[in-house]
């Protein structure tokens, strides 16, 4: 049974909030039926459109769509030659995939500690845990604020290290005024329907190194190729393909490009929107002592994902499970992103130890995700400062 909201169980609204849903409109439905009745629904020409909008929206030469975000990091990490033996330093606040990219090619993630303001992984802490077998790094652009990349470029240029950009949540954000996408060796993008733009599932890579790319188009279908500048033998003729290297099958589908597309002449409507929440949100909690608002990062011009409550333990009677639950009770369900990837019992049992990286672990004690996406009414976004108001004034200290 769920429990009551506080003082007379009345809750700010009666039906549920989510923390995140995806916007489809009839232009979306519209371009993927119209993919419904083409000759194409994968391999199609909807795929290099999407890839053509992607390098126009970002500046990169190159774009290899993929089925999802995940698939767009382990090809990135076996495009850049990661193997066994091998290292990967990336944060331990995200997904699981930004450091499971690493293990799929046999390599070993190592956690660096994030930046106590921004979130993002700190890259002096980076450069401690750059050893000999240092491949790459997997940097990730938390809550869509972009990752510190000038210090990020300069530390793995001088070491012949590869920067691959987890943008999972950044796609229309820019850093230093140049579009998230064209600036690290390699930017992933992730359009899962929680993202800003989505395709049900799918995910992309951009570089603009040639050679990258050749590898990447290989690895997303089986290592297979038709191009005759790469066949090996003589061509037995018009059927001939040889396979080149042990690629996996991660094609996005034709109705998944076609919806990104789509989505992608929403992109600036999109982040507007969210940053027009974020800002009202920062307004209400900067005047809580309660919370403590996230800082924004005055080089990255931010297409917001995710918005972060994070609690002032000092300041509250309730940690942070009582106070999501009574978010809960309040019918504003929100989510919190995330759990140290090194808690999990697989990291575990790989033996990753608690403590490896203390900001980050104290972070994800206080946070919250609340609801942010397009959709929100002006209502919705007031009843949930109304909810975390109503609970800091109840729960305060
Ligand atoms: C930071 C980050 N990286 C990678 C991914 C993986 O993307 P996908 O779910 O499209 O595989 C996600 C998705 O949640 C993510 O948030």
């Amino acid at each position: 049974m769920e429990k009551p909201a506080i003082e007379g169980g009345s809750p700010v609204r009666d039906t549920k909030l989510f923390y995140g849903h995806q916007y489809i409109d009839e232009e979306d439905i519209a371009a993927v039926t119209a993919v419904l009745r083409s000759d194409f629904l994968t391999c199609g020409p909807e795929i290099t459109k999407l890839e053509d909008r992607l390098c126009a929206l970002t500046g990169a030469k190159h774009a290899v769509a993929v089925s999802n975000g995940t698939a767009a990091l382990h090809i990135a990490c076996q495009a850049a030659g990661i193997g066994e033996g091998d290292e990967v330093v990336t944060t331990p606040i995200t997904f699981a995939a930004s450091a499971n990219c690493a293990l799929y090619c046999g390599a070993r993630p190592v956690f660096a500690d994030i930046d106590p303001d921004t979130y993002n992984i700190d890259p002096a802490k980076v450069e401690e845990k750059i050893t000999e077998a240092t491949k790459a790094v997997v940097a990730v652009d938390y809550t869509g604020q972009a990752a510190d990349l000038d210090p990020l470029l300069s530390l793995c240029r001088a070491r012949g290290i590869v920067l691959i950009e987890d943008g999972a949540h950044s796609i229309g954000t820019r850093y230093k005024g140049r579009p998230v996408g064209s600036i690290a060796d390699m930017t992933t993008f992730s359009f899962h329907p929680v993202k800003t733009v989505t395709g049900g599932e799918g995910g992309a890579v951009l570089t603009d190194d040639d050679e990258l790319y050749e590898r990447l188009s290989l690895l997303r279908a089986h290592g297979i190729t038709r191009k005759e500048s790469l066949l090996r033998h003589p061509s037995h003729g018009g059927w001939y393909y040889e396979q080149l290297a042990l690629g996996m099958n991660y094609r996005m589908t034709d109705m998944q490009a076609a919806l990104i597309s789509s989505q992608l002449n929403k992109l600036e409507r999109f982040c507007a929107r969210r940053r027009e929440i974020v800002e009202r949100y920062n307004e209400a909690f900067g005047r809580l002592p309660q919370i403590r608002v996230q800082k924004e990062i005055a080089a990255s011009d931010t297409a917001r994902h995710l918005y972060l409550l994070r609690l002032v333990p000092e300041r509250l009677r309730i940690g942070r499970k009582e106070f999501f639950d009574a978010m809960a009770a309040e019918n504003i369900c929100c989510n919190v992103h995330y759990i140290p990837v090194y808690y999990h019992p697989y990291y575990e049992e790989l033996g990753y130890q608690r403590g490896i990286c203390p900001i980050a672990e104290k972070l994800y004690e206080e946070i919250m995700s609340l609801p942010l996406y397009y959709g929100l009414s002006d209502k919705d976004v007031g009843d949930v400062i109304c909810a975390v108001e109503k609970l800091c004034a109840y729960y305060g200290k």
